[in-house]
């Protein structure tokens, strides 16, 4: 019998989650911590940090502990495929023997991507998106210092790169792979107290894409539910003080948490098609993940609200809303309420548009030295960029099955669309009616 015909998911998987130390402090352990796992010269990985200070402090920390530390600071904000064979080359050429990334997901997944490259004698990158593409399961030990309260990396065995060099680029594409892990990961509070608003805001909205998701995604993994609805609940209670307030310890470090548990629930729940939306945006136009979760996520939840109505009233109540007088369809729209008025709280732009200009990491040279700094998509690249949500791993994952047409209109909508802080979630909800809905699922046409 085909049990796929009759369970979408029937078989789950658990991952194994790395060692990891959290706390303040928890960062000055990590070059003891490295000379107790038997490392002697290790390449740091990151964006640089600059003006942070905490590179220099940390090599200092290695170099006390008797660990000869190079450093590679050239990791770019959405990898691209040459950040990861340019770390790898920089990791041969040093002769080391271990990782260390210090940022967040842009400086985790790199080195996720060089330590596959490293144990595949020098393969391109671009050959391992995917599930499990890793021959082997060795490969040079890593620990991963994060600096952000999004990514959820340095815990989980995903891996995210844009693919600038074959045919199909530009292609942000998925990894999963169990061979991928960190060794250990550290997460102190006080290193994150450094960020400025803006990436607090978007990396916030990262943490709650990751539980919001991996909670209501097909798989449906038991064991992210606990995970999912409390990183929720932390994020509602704590992303407000730390964006008007990043010094504020007690709060930063309730979003350290709810960053590192929402991690732990991607881990087995995975995600659906805000990531998917999120990683279109990025393969084109190569902004802030997290800032593409926060225009998308409530136009997402609008959509999928049919599909997993339960779960969004649940998602409801873990962000604080009374829901003792209220039906399902009513909580979930509460909570489709609570994620609007959180990222206009927070700051976060409403839609594309409404952005005028923006950094574009390479800063006007290299592979998005051509698009433009603001975002104004045509329906040609709607169109492609539909089709680059299609063809994402997270898609199948979604509660509601998704089209190409419900693709374009989502990118539409949060291209240019209605204002959603001011007029809600009408033009989806609009959608759901025109498409039909039966049994809770779209009937697609
Ligand atoms: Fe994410």
């Amino acid at each position: 019998m085909d049990l796929s015909k009759v369970y979408e998911y029937p078989f789950k998987e658990y991952h194994r989650q790395p060692r990891a130390l959290i706390g303040p402090g928890t960062a000055e352990m990590a070059g003891p911590e490295a000379a107790r796992l038997g490392m002697k010269h290790v390449l740091f990985v990151t964006t640089g940090l600059r003006g942070t200070g905490i590179i220099d402090e940390l090599k200092r920390s290695f170099e006390d502990s008797g660990v000869a530390v190079t450093v590679f600071d050239k990791v770019e904000s959405n990898p691209k495929d040459y950040n990861c064979m340019d770390t790898y080359s920089a990791f041969m050429q040093a002769k080391c023997d271990a990782f260390v990334s210090i940022g967040g997901g842009s400086a985790h997944d790199t080195t996720k991507a060089a330590r596959i490259v490293a144990a595949h004698d020098g393969r391109n990158i671009n050959e391992f998106q995917g599930v499990n593409h890793s021959d082997t399961l060795q490969n040079p030990p890593h620990i991963a210092i994060n600096t952000t309260i999004g990514t959820g990396s340095e815990t989980t065995p995903a891996l995210v790169i844009t693919d600038t060099t074959s045919p199909n680029a530009p292609h942000k594409w998925v990894g999963f792979d169990r061979a991928v892990s960190a060794t250990l990961a550290i997460n102190d509070p006080v290193l994150m107290m450094t960020l400025p608003a803006d990436l607090v805001a978007f990396t916030g909205f990262d943490t709650i894409a990751h539980a919001s998701e991996s909670y209501t995604t097909r798989v449906n993994h038991e064991a992210t539910a606990p995970l999912a609805l409390h990183a929720i609940r932390l994020t509602m209670e704590n992303l407000r003080e730390v964006v008007a307030n990043p010094r504020n310890y007690t709060a930063m470090a309730n979003m350290v948490w709810a960053e590192y548990i929402a991690g732990q629930a991607l881990s087995n729940g995975l995600a659906g098609v805000l990531h998917s939306l999120s990683h279109a945006v990025c393969a084109y136009y190569d902004i802030h993940h997290g800032l593409n979760n926060a225009i998308g996520i409530a136009r997402v939840w609008a959509y999928n609200q049919p599909a997993a109505t339960a779960k969004f009233a649940d998602i409801a109540r873990a962000m604080g809303v009374d829901t003792r007088n209220m039906s399902n369809v009513q909580a979930a729209d509460a909570a489709i309420d609570e994620v609007i008025r959180l990222a206009k709280d927070c700051g976060c732009p409403d839609n594309f548009h409404s952005i005028d200009t923006y950094s574009k990491n390479r800063m006007g040279t290299g592979w998005y030295a051509d698009r433009p700094s603001s975002i104004h998509s045509d329906e040609a690249e709607i169109d492609k960029m539909a089709t680059h949500m299609m063809n994402d791993l997270c898609t199948a994952l979604n509660p509601r099955i998704m089209t190409h047409d419900h693709a374009k209109a989502l990118l539409r909508e949060c291209l240019s669309g209605a204002n959603v802080r001011h007029t809600g979630t009408s033009v989806l909800h609009a959608m759901h009616s025109s498409n039909g809905v039966a049994n809770g699922r779209a009937v697609v046409a």
